[in-house]
């Protein structure tokens, strides 16, 4: 597919989009169908983390960029299937490319005949809406006549290059699961992290703002039951062969999550979308 402004290049033997755009410079990958490396013509720096250990090979998720989690979210009832589902693990192919000087759409679909389970029921697209913001609009097809239960997210990691000068705010008075202690409890207005988070927020309307040394970042979305804060902090980020140990200081992921088991009906599609800005600035502590 020939386009302007994308290039294709081979990292580690696998294919990576590089993108160049009057108004963005962006990388999507071939491996996970997702997108690793995002900054608007302003930005001095990556929107979006990227472990310095992450494995573009091929052999494993990437640790970091905006990893799709999907058909589950988390861990399977089936300890044998892998965490957060298939897409991350598989390749994708680009099905289309289409710009104008103020942006880019490019549309990848999920070789689901590669999962070592049968997905065939189920078709996955992502699509990505890029100019001087990011949106991620992931579908779902049920292509069968039966009912089908999903979960998913968007695991978004945020390139906040601090951590201690960054708010999580917008999850204000929100139930939430503490995963960590698997106790429920309410978000505060401002979120500080300073340890381990793991929590997923209960909202299908929360717009929320991550005010960090590296812009705000505004985050929404669409058609989402839960969004999904976590940093591993030092000791898990240490257990992880994939993140780098400091990097849990310049790392959140905000995620754009069904977690409560959504239901995809006979031969209708379903859309989950992750929309990101950036306000230039950010709070002086
Ligand atoms: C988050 C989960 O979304 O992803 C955490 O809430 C999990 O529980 C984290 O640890 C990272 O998962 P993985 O499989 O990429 O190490």
């Amino acid at each position: 597919m020939r386009q302007k402004y994308l290039k294709t290049e081979m990292i580690e033997g696998q294919v990576l989009y590089s993108i160049e755009h009057p108004k963005f410079k962006a990388k999507i990958s071939q491996h996970g169908g997702q997108l690793v490396s995002f900054m608007d013509t302003s930005s001095k720096q990556d929107w979006l983390w990227l472990s310095r250990k992450a494995s573009l090979f091929g052999d494993r998720a990437i640790r970091g960029g905006a990893p799709i989690c999907w058909p589950w979210f988390g861990p399977s009832s089936n300890s044998q299937l892998p965490q957060h589902g298939y897409a991350r693990l598989l390749s994708w192919d680009l099905i289309s490319c289409e710009s104008d000087e103020n942006q880019m759409m490019i549309r990848l679909s999920c070789k689901l005949d590669e999962a070592a389970i049968d997905l065939s029921h189920l078709s996955l697209v992502v699509e990505y809406i890029l100019s001087d913001e990011i949106t991620i609009n992931l579908h779902t097809e049920n292509q069968t006549d039966k009912t089908i239960q999903i979960s998913q997210a968007i695991h978004t990691y945020f390139n906040i290059e601090n951590i201690s000068n960054t708010e999580v705010s917008g999850l204000g008075g929100l139930p939430f699961l503490d995963q960590l202690t698997n106790s429920k409890s309410e978000g505060e207005r401002d979120l500080v992290i300073d340890q381990e988070v793991d929590r997923i927020y209960e909202t299908n309307n929360a717009i929320i703002e991550l005010n960090s040394p590296n812009g705000i970042f505004e985050i929404s979305g669409s058609h989402f039951d839960s969004v999904v804060v976590w940093n591993p902090w030092q000791d898990k980020a240490k257990l992880m062969s994939d993140f780098d140990d400091m990097g849990y200081q310049q790392m959140i992921c905000v995620e754009m999550a069904n977690t409560q088991g959504l239901t995809i009906y006979p031969k209708k599609d379903f859309t989950l979308s992750q929309r990101i800005k950036r306000k230039v600035g950010s709070r002086q502590y």
